[in-house]
C-alpha cells in the first residue's frame, strides 16, 4: 500500500485539477478499486454512469468496449482510457460481418448483444444486455426467438431462464472459461466454502454454485448471505475488492487475472491524466445505431 501512495496522491490532484472522474470496473486492481476510483461496478453500473456523468472527462478503468460504451453515451464528454490495447477475449470473437450473416440465416429473430463487442457490432444489434439484465433485456424483445452474442456460455445460461429460443454464438470470456468444475468442488470440500459464479464459466462449473451473478451482483448475494468462507469463481481481483467490505468473510477462490484489465496501472492513469490520452472515439456512422441499442439496455435497467 505506501508503495501506491505517491501515485495515488498524485492521481487525486491531477483528476480534480482536469475536472475528471475515474470509474474502474470491479476487475481493477484494489489500488485502483480503493485508491482512485470515483465510480466503481459492473459493466451496467459504469454504462449507467456514464448516461448520467456531469463531469466533462471520464477516465475509463477498464476494456476497450467499456469505454466505447461510456463515450457511447456520454457523447460530450472526453472518454479516455489509460491503455488503447485493453482488449476483450469475447469482444474481439465477432464481427459486424458475423452478426449480419446470423440475421440472414435468422431472419425476424432480433438481436441481444453482450456489451463485451465492439461499437460496431453494437450497431447491428437491437439491444444490448450485460450479465446482470440478459434474461430480462432478451424477454423484451417480445420474440419467440432471439440471436444472443457472443458468449456462447453466458448464452447457455440465460437460455436455462427463459422460454424464449436463443441462438448461440461460440465466444467465450478467457478467464472465465479456465475454472472447472473440480476446482469448485474442491473449495467447498476443502474449505466449506460457498460458491458464487459468473455466468461467463462453463455450464458444468455455474451447476456447481450457489449464486450466479454479475460482479455488482455477487457483492448483493454476500450481504444477503454472509457466508463465512466464499470461493468467487469470477477473475482474482473481485475478491480483493469485496475484502474490506466483508472484513468477515474468507474468501479462498482460485485466481484467475483477465490480462486486459491488468494493462491498466497507477502509472499509466497518471500519465492519461497528465496527457490527456488515449481518447476514444466512435465513427460517425456506427455511433447512433450501437447508441441505439445501449439505451434500450437502459431502458430495462437491472
Ligand atoms: P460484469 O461486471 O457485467 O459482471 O462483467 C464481467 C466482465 O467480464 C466484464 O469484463
Ligand atoms: Fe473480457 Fe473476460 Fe477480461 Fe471481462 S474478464 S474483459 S469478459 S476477457
Amino acid at each position: 500500500v505506501l508503495l501506491h501512495l505517491p501515485w495515488i496522491d498524485a492521481i487525486n490532484t491531477l483528476k480534480r485539477e482536469r475536472g475528471a472522474v475515474i470509474m474502474a470496473h470491479s476487475y481493477q486492481s484494489p489500488e485502483i478499486f480503493h485508491g482512485v476510483a470515483d465510480v466503481t461496478g459492473d459493466s451496467l453500473a459504469l454504462a449507467q454512469a456514464a448516461a448520467d456523468c456531469d463531469a466533462h472527462t471520464i477516465v475509463l478503468c477498464g476494456v476497450h468496449f467499456m469505454a466505447e460504451s461510456a463515450k457511447l453515451l456520454a457523447p460530450d464528454k472526453t472518454v479516455l482510457i489509460p491503455d488503447l490495447e485493453a482488449g476483450c477475449s469475447l469482444a474481439s470473437s465477432i464481427t459486424a460481418a458475423d452478426v449480419r450473416a446470423l440475421r440472414a440465416r435468422h431472419p425476424g429473430a432480433p438481436v441481444v448483444s453482450y456489451v463485451n463487442t465492439s461499437a460496431a457490432v453494437k450497431a447491428e444489434s437491437d439491444a444490448c444486455c450485460t450479465s446482470a439484465n440478459a434474461v430480462q433485456v432478451v424477454e423484451a424483445m417480445g420474440a419467440d426467438k432471439v440471436i444472443f452474442l457472443p458468449d456462447g456460455f453466458l448464452g447457455a445460461h440465460v437460455a436455462t431462464k427463459t422460454d424464449v429460443e436463443l441462438v448461440l454464438w461460440h465466444g467465450q470470456c478467457e478467464v472465465h472459461e479456465k475454472f472447472t468444475a473440480q476446482q469448485v468442488r474442491h473449495a467447498r470440500e476443502r474449505f466449506d466454502a460457498a460458491v458464487v459464479a459468473h455466468p461467463e464459466c462453463p455450464p458444468d462449473v455455474l451447476a456447481e454454485a450457489d449464486f450466479v451473478g454479475s460482479t455488482s451482483a455477487m457483492g448483493q448475494w454476500l450481504e444477503r448471505a454472509r457466508p463465512l468462507r466464499v470461493a468467487l469463481i469470477t477473475e482474482c481481483s473481485m475478491g480483493d475488492n469485496l475484502r474490506t467490505r466483508f472484513p468477515h468473510v474468507q474468501f479462498v477462490q482460485p485466481c484467475n487475472l483477465c490480462p486486459h484489465m491488468k494493462r491498466i496501472t497507477l502509472p499509466n492513469i497518471h500519465a492519461c491524466l497528465r496527457d490527456l490520452r488515449h481518447e476514444v472515439t466512435v465513427p460517425d456512422d456506427v455511433a447512433p445505431r450501437a447508441r441505439r441499442a445501449l439505451e434500450r439496455m437502459l431502458a430495462v435497467g437491472r
